[in-house]
């Protein structure tokens, strides 16, 4: 008979046998890699000794392909809960050095063990994926793991934060759960997803191209948008999800968190009251005009490097998180094409589930014009944020900080769709389109009949722009509910936020709507 000191030095050996993953070697040739191992990873993302592991115990049950005797403990994903900045997370971490962090049905139970937790618990979810995909000897029960995960990530949608984070491998179908999760952030150079590798490409297509070209964190986080951020090591990635989730409530019954600012309520940025320039063809950083606004001025980005003509992300007023959507006159004049209607549709979407306040800048010259953009469908995909915006039951509040022209007018969180508090600077010019496009088309007989065009139509734009080329039209109507001096925006945002801090608005009861995918 053992003795009980036995029993829990015998504990500690299969802990350490467990800790060890697929052994030394393999460990270490992660780190020749330049990758972390799945437990240095959730110690960075984690507060110091915060973390639970759960299932550390499990095994596969396999008896094919010889795996019967190949039976490590964990089966390649690390999982539990700890906390970031003292708040409850749950966590997954895959171990490529078990069997390459390969989805079998223990491994997939495991994660769905934790996500069901994460649901019923109300907090939210982070996935480290560094895996070679579903687990070939155990063939169509890694498929069916998968689909259930899919379906957890897919029920979790709206209820808890998700993010995921890309460290490895992600090829396959493995990366649709990522791409349900609200946020994919990757690294540089030792991530990567695609649906197809670089050798299937070239035999269906002929085409060659990298791992690194075709599904790299630059290719996803500039060109497809699959990630919503790319960082140069696992580190800052890791430390880039603790801060997002800072912003975040811990599920959607709960407001988001406050974070206590010494920067005062009432600092006025004279800055701002000469930053927009006098020219409406110039362009301005509205990267900027959001620094000088916001708390301490950090603003938190996401999706930076995708179509940057729109810019989107978290930041705080007198402590509290709000979701940040201003176009950006500095790229395409801050025009709204399909990229970026899809970009800040989605944003607003995870906003308004998630309670967070939307702020909007708006300068917009409106639709982009042109066959790519109609035969890529901008009607459909411009109604996305359209949709969103209308939807969105938080706190709205836009400043129009320049152009608010067209469709484009309406969409960016106008007073029409439920906009709560719609600001505009001195500088705002507010029509339906641009002062030369709208003369040339309501005075181009008039002015074709004058003794000198030229002359004639330069006098009817300035008549134009002295009628309509201002907020005070808008104004009027009671479209805008004030125009504020631009330095005094952030008093005015913060103090319009606390008046709304208890709205209720409601949509029509309904199983769900159909917003134009
Ligand atoms: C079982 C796997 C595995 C897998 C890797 N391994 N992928 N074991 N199933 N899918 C094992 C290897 O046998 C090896 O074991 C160890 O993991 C490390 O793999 P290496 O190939 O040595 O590593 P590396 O050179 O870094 O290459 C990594 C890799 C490559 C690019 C991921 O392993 C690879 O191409 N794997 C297969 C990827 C794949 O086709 N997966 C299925 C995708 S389809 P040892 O014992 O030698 O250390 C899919 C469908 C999902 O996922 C559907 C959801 C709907």
């Amino acid at each position: 008979m053992r003795s009980n000191e036995d029993l829990i030095d015998d504990l500690n050996r299969r802990r350490e046998e467990a800790r060890q993953g697929g052994g030394p070697e393999r460990l270490a040739r992660q780190h020749e890699k330049g990758k972390l191992t799945a437990r240095e990873r959730i110690e960075i993302l984690l507060d110091d000794g915060s973390f639970e592991e759960l299932g550390m115990f499990v095994r596969h049950q396999n008896r094919d392909f010889g795996l019967e005797n190949n039976r490590p403990y964990g089966d390649g994903v690390v999982t539990g809960y700890g906390k970031i900045d003292g708040r409850l997370v749950y966590v997954y971490s895959q171990d490529f050095t078990v069997f390459g962090g390969s989805l079998g049905q223990a491994h997939a139970d495991k994660i769905v063990k934790i996500m069901t937790l994460a649901l019923e618990n109300g907090a939210p979810v982070i996935g480290l994926n560094d895996s070679g995909g579903a687990r070939i000897q155990e063939g169509v029960v890694s498929l069916g793991g998968y689909a259930d995960i899919f379906l957890q990530n897919t029920m979790a949608s709206g209820v808890v934060p998700q993010i995921s984070a890309i460290l490895g491998p992600c090829a396959g179908g493995a990366v649709y759960s990522p791409a349900i999760t609200d946020f994919v952030f990757m690294v540089r150079s030792s991530s990567y997803m695609f649906v197809t590798g670089p050798n299937v490409v070239k035999t269906v297509t002929q085409e060659d191209v990298s791992f690194e070209d075709l599904g790299g964190a630059d290719t996803h986080a500039s060109k497809s948008g699959v990630a919503h951020r790319a960082f140069n090591s696992e580190a800052e990635c890791l430390l880039g999800i603790r801060e997002v989730v800072s912003y975040l409530p811990l599920n959607c019954e709960e407001p988001a968190p406050i974070r206590p600012t010494n920067d005062p309520v009432d600092r006025a940025d004279l800055e701002l009251d000469t930053l927009v320039p006098s020219n409406p063809h110039k362009p301005y950083e509205m990267r900027e005009v959001i620094e000088r606004i916001v708390d301490d001025g950090h603003f938190f980005e996401i999706h930076t490097d995708f179509a940057p003509n729109i810019i989107v992300g978290f930041a705080r007023m007198n402590g509290s998180s709000v979701g940040i959507v201003a176009n950006n006159p500095s790229v395409l004049a801050g025009v709204l094409d399909i990229d970026s209607s899809v970009k800040g549709a989605r944003f607003v979407r995870f906003c308004d589930a998630f309670n967070i306040p939307l702020v909007v800048f708006e300068d917009v010259p409106g639709f982009m014009p042109g066959t790519e953009q109609e035969w890529g469908g901008i009607i459909r995909n411009g109604a996305k944020l359209l949709y969103a915006f209308c939807e969105a039951t938080v706190p709205k509040i836009t400043i129009i900080t320049r152009k608010a022209y067209g469709g484009a007018y309406d969409v960016m969180n106008s007073k029409h769709i439920r906009g709560d508090l719609n600001l505009a600077w001195p500088t705002a010019e507010i029509a339906v389109m641009g002062p030369k496009g709208a003369v040339e088309i309501i005075y181009r007989r008039q002015i074709e009949a004058a003794d000198d065009p030229q002359a004639e139509e330069d006098r009817i734009i300035e008549e134009y722009k002295e009628r309509f080329a201002n907020p005070y039209v808008a104004a009027e109507y009671g479209y805008v509910d004030d125009v504020i001096e631009p330095s005094a925006t952030r008093t005015r945002l913060i103090r319009g936020l606390e008046m709304l801090r208890n709205k209720v608005a409601k949509n029509p009861p309904r199983k769900h709507g159909n917003i134009p995918l």
